[in-house]
């Protein structure tokens, strides 16, 4: 089978409404094939429902995600939004488990795990991201990290269908380093090997593995062309509506 390769955008903490919603206009009005690709676009919480209204004027094609969502349904959880609320502002997605969850804010394998199965539960479909920080690949623990968060975070997830797995190098997000297209394959490939192992041969075929960190128009077309990559996650690139579009059309 041939997994479609999904580009998505991870605003992070950029664009006030007015912003987030002239990117969104402005790429989906542009010509993009979606039979052949998926695009989505993560904005901050405040802005998804302009995002999708952006989204659904121009035809509805891009999927709008939550870059976090918290683990109970409702109640005293000051600052946390559930998945019924990014859902009735118009996301069907969520990226759970980013490296600055991780690091800045405290997220462990278990919370993100926990985040992973509500999400689901709701009938959202999961972007997860794991990834070694420049310590953990000095040491040569790399594989065994990313293997370590990918089985932590997919606990007691049976069915993978809408999960889509996101590995980030920490060391490359954000810094214009990038892994080796050989590098991200050789890790791309490890985690296929272990969804195989800890879940079947056919979903292991089937999960799509995202490559992010630095990812830009200079080298998109490179990585997408590994056999194991099957999109990306990016930041900074994906807030320049001109930088996104060749990402998207990375095969053009
Ligand atoms: P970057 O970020 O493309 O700016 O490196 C990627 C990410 O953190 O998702």
């Amino acid at each position: 089978m041939s997994r479609k390769p999904l580009i998505a955008g991870n605003w992070k903490m950029n664009k006030n409404v007015a912003e987030g919603a002239a990117l969104a206009a402005e790429i989906t009005a542009a010509d993009i094939d979606y039979s052949t690709r998926d695009v989505l676009f993560a904005p901050p919480f405040t802005n998804i429902y302009a995002v999708s209204e952006a989204v659904k004027k121009n035809g509805g094609k891009a999927f709008v995600a939550a870059q976090n969502v918290y683990f109970e349904t409702s109640g005293a959880f000051t600052g946390e939004v559930s998945c019924d609320m990014i859902k009735s502002a118009g996301a069907e997605w969520v990226i759970l488990g980013h490296s600055e969850r991780r690091s800045i804010f405290g997220e462990t394998d278990e919370v993100i795990n926990k985040k992973v199965k509500k999400a689901l539960s709701e009938g959202l479909s999961v972007i997860l991201c794991v990834g070694e920080t420049l310590w953990e690949r000095e040491a040569g623990t790399e594989v065994e990290t990313v293997l370590a968060q990918t089985g932590k975070g997919l606990e007691g997830v049976a069915d993978l269908s809408k999960v889509v797995i996101a590995y980030e190098p920490v060391w490359a997000i954000g810094t214009g380093k990038t892994a080796s297209p050989a590098d991200a394959e050789a890790m791309h490939k490890a985690i296929r090997e272990y969804i195989g192992k800890i879940r079947s041969k056919e979903q292991a075929e089937n999960i799509r593995i995202l490559y992010g960190g630095s990812m830009k128009p200079e080298n998109a077309k490179e990585l997408m062309a590994q056999p194991d990559v099957d999109g990306g996650l990016i930041g900074g690139a994906s807030l320049k509506a001109a930088d996104f579009l060749k990402i998207i059309n990375f095969d053009k």
